[in-house]
């Protein structure tokens, strides 16, 4: 039996590395791969529709400055996650580097922490897909009920039918973990399409939008601090800086997916370099994006539009609302969007399998979630598993409280690989780095507080959500990891059908 803080060698998870690659994943992918392999995992729900949310109950015009700091927050730990990745550069993302660093049962806790950011991500991206979803079916005088495509927690405003499950969220989770299953490789030219749809989709945004801002809506900047009660009854600090800082955790979504890039350091043709301009690059281009859409948005709609009809799909709704002229633009976005987001969920599906397929190799959890189909060669039980997961949050948990669960869940993690990578600098000062994060105490420190900040502004029913997901998981670590770890046992390989790239 492991003890608590067993440390998993470092010369070991180097030596699986090489292994893994030389067996199975094959060393294809450069920088410029790298960075639309970040964008691809990255824009998406968070962008299109909670900054919408964030502008409603949060912050008014102030989302901007939102998007900086969760962009400064993300920068401090993209550094940290860049010279992880460049030092052990395996599958298994944040899990892996702590299991190095921090001992057994930190690993466990950013393993268990890491299904709120990649299963209920998803769950929160397919609940967009289904709201922009019924809108290409209103192109054609279809919709699906109120009641099908939502949770049983909202009400139409106006009407006050209220939903009953989510069908279309369900629908595409299921499609796309069955085609995980199958053994679909991203081949990185299909993620390139995509990207390309995406930025495009978002320039053409800000481009027109920009033209067609209304000043009153952006005044004042960042307004009075008060309280905002959502429709579901759920009070948030609005405005001021802790409606700024709340809307920066709920914003950090439209973050999350840069450290997917680092769960392809196997498939990196020279992840010492490629790594760090990967996250990095990706990262710092996203921002930039964020920031002046944002602007955009805001200055288009009301604060008052986002509380009501253009909280669902809002990008379309603004565009159809305000932009005269350009109907063809909010269908563009629309279908864009229904392509950006499907890419999403798929990273995010992928990465859970992954990072729960390194848990089972090391016997944190059952060995289901790494048996390999025998001919598709993928870790088909795990997508089931993960699917009927997903699919219960999709169907009957609201966007909101899934999207701030993400959040926080991923928050915590990036506050727990900025410490590690602190940590690692002190007890193995001689390993060779080809990336080091500069000014080290201080950058792993500001990470932790910025992180720790958009924690604070997420508000205490959020605090209260992480802390029940935490206590769940130790039981199951007392109750069953602990026990079985078997952290000498011989080293994982990952089976074929789940890779990135051809
Ligand atoms: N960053 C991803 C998104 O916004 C998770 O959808």
């Amino acid at each position: 039996m492991a003890n608590l803080f067993a440390r998993k060698p470092l010369d070991k998870l180097m030596h699986e590395a090489e292994e893994v690659g030389e067996h199975s994943l094959k060393r294809s992918l450069g920088p410029w791969n790298l960075v639309a392999l970040g964008i691809g995992a990255i824009i998406g729900a968070g962008l299109f529709v909670r900054t919408a949310a964030a502008i409603a109950d949060r912050a008014g015009p102030s989302v901007v400055i939102a998007f900086i700091v969760a962009g400064v927050g993300c920068a401090f730990a993209g550094l940290c996650y860049a010279e992880f990745a460049s030092l052990i550069p395996v599958a298994g993302s944040a899990y892996t580097y702590s299991y190095a660093t921090m001992g057994e049962f930190v690993a466990w806790i950013i393993g268990w922490d890491l299904v709120l950011e990649y299963a209920v991500g998803a769950a929160t991206v397919s609940i967009a897909w289904s709201a922009y979803f019924n809108r290409v079916l209103d192109w054609f005088g279809w919709r699906i009920p109120y009641e099908w495509s939502h949770s049983p927690f909202e009400a139409a405003a106006g009407t006050g039918v209220h939903g009953i499950m989510n069908i279309p969220a369900v629908f595409i989770l299921l499609l796309l973990s069955l085609l995980l299953i199958r053994g679909t490789k991203e081949s990185a030219f299909v993620n390139g399409l995509i990207v390309v749809l995406k930025v495009s989709i978002v320039l053409l945004v800000i481009g027109i939008g920009w033209g067609f801002m209304n000043p009153v809506n952006h005044t004042p900047l960042i307004p009075a601090a008060t309280t905002y009660t959502t429709p579901q009854g759920i009070q948030h600090a609005y405005g001021g800086i802790l409606g700024i800082l709340g809307a920066a955790g709920v914003v950090f979504f439209a973050y999350i997916g840069f450290d997917a890039v680092s769960t392809a350091a196997q498939e990196a043709r020279n992840p010492k370099r490629d790594m760090p301009i990967g996250i990095l690059g990706s990262l710092v281009l996203c921002t930039v994006l964020y920031v002046l859409f944002s602007y955009v948005l805001s200055g288009v709609a009301s604060v008052q539009d986002f509380r009501s009809a253009g909280r669902e799909a809002s990008v379309a709704f603004a565009i159809t609302k305000y932009m005269t002229g350009y109907e063809w633009l909010s269908k563009s976005v629309t279908v864009a969007i229904l392509a950006g987001f499907s890419s999403v969920i798929l990273v995010m599906l992928l990465g859970q399998s992954r990072v729960f397929y390194s848990m089972s190799k090391d016997g944190l959890v059952p060995k289901i979630f790494s048996d390999v189909h025998p001919r598709f060669r993928t870790p088909y039980k795990s997508n089931l598993l993960f699917f009927v997961f997903t699919g219960v949050f999709a169907a009957f948990i609201p966007e909101d409280v899934v999207g701030e669960m993400t959040s926080i869940g991923t928050l915590f993690a990036f506050m727990l690989v900025c410490a590690g990578v602190w940590i690692l600098r002190v007890r193995r000062p001689d390993l060779e780095r080809g990336f080091r994060v500069p000014a080290l105490p201080v950058v792993a420190i500001l990470g932790i507080l910025v992180c720790g900040a958009m924690i604070y502004g997420l508000g205490w029913t959020n605090w209260m959500r992480l802390i029940v997901w935490l206590l769940i998981g130790f039981i199951f670590y007392f109750g069953y990891g602990k026990s079985h770890s078997h952290i000498s046992a011989p080293p994982p390989e990952m089976p074929e059908g789940i890779k990135l790239s051809k």
